[in-house]
């Protein structure tokens, strides 16, 4: 589904409109399973409607993003759904907290997200949602939205990470996914774990990353 039909049906305003990218992209440090999302993307080579919980500066978008425009598929949106006010590890640790920008104590990255997405050439296909994971899920929920697939990758605390998949798991379309990052944080894992338990679900993994597919 083009942007600007989605935005027209939902009678919301493009935040990239007027939007003035700074001049050089800031570099992200966050790791990418590349091969095991690709294998993802792969498997939904078309997608209309897509979002991912979790963006902080934009690489995990831009790559999705950058999946399918180079292979010539341009007409979907990509929901990014984010605080972008950084998850308690970005508070906590010493290392990440210094990778926190803020002014007067109050995160400021939005604003870099957008320039990084809009001088990859991507304003076209993203949508942010500056949202947390729960209120988007019923904004999205209220608006009837399904998904071709879901990707998560913000809090990964055990009950965050449990509460993501409920709220998420019904907006995937049947044959879509709902993947998601860091497996091996033990959050993440155990919420995983008993999510698929309860629904008679067997993820896939790789050292990182997880997915699992709605029949
Ligand atoms: C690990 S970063 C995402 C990294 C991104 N996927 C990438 O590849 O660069 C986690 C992000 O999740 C966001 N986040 C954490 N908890 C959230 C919540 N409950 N609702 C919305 N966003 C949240 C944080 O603000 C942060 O920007």
């Amino acid at each position: 589904m083009k942007k600007e039909d989605l935005l027209k049906q939902l009678q919301w305003e493009d935040p990239f409109a007027g939007f003035t990218p700074h001049s050089a992209p800031e570099s992200w440090s966050w790791h990418y399973d590349e091969a095991f999302l690709q294998s993802v993307y792969a498997r939904v080579p078309r997608p209309q409607l897509i979002a991912e919980v979790g963006s902080w500066l934009g690489r995990s978008a831009i790559e999705a993003a950058n999946y399918y425009t180079r292979r010539g598929w341009q007409d979907f949106t990509l929901i990014c759904i984010d605080t972008w006010l950084g998850s308690a590890e970005h508070w906590l640790q010493p290392g990440l907290a210094r990778n926190l920008p803020r002014i007067n104590g109050y995160p400021v990255y939005y604003e870099q997200f957008l320039s990084n997405l809009a001088l990859a050439g991507l304003s076209e296909q993203i949508l942010p949602l500056p949202q947390t994971s729960l209120n988007a899920s019923r904004i999205l929920f209220s608006l009837a939205l399904s998904f071709d697939w879901v990707y998560l990758d913000a809090s990964h605390d055990q009950m965050d990470v449990l509460m993501d998949l409920s709220m998420y798991w019904p907006l995937v379309k049947p044959g879509g996914a709902l993947f998601g990052d860091d497996v091996h944080w033990r959050g993440v894992r155990a919420a995983l774990d008993d999510f698929c338990k309860l629904h008679g679900l067997i993820p896939e993994t790789s050292e990182k990353s997880w997915a699992i597919w709605k029949r």
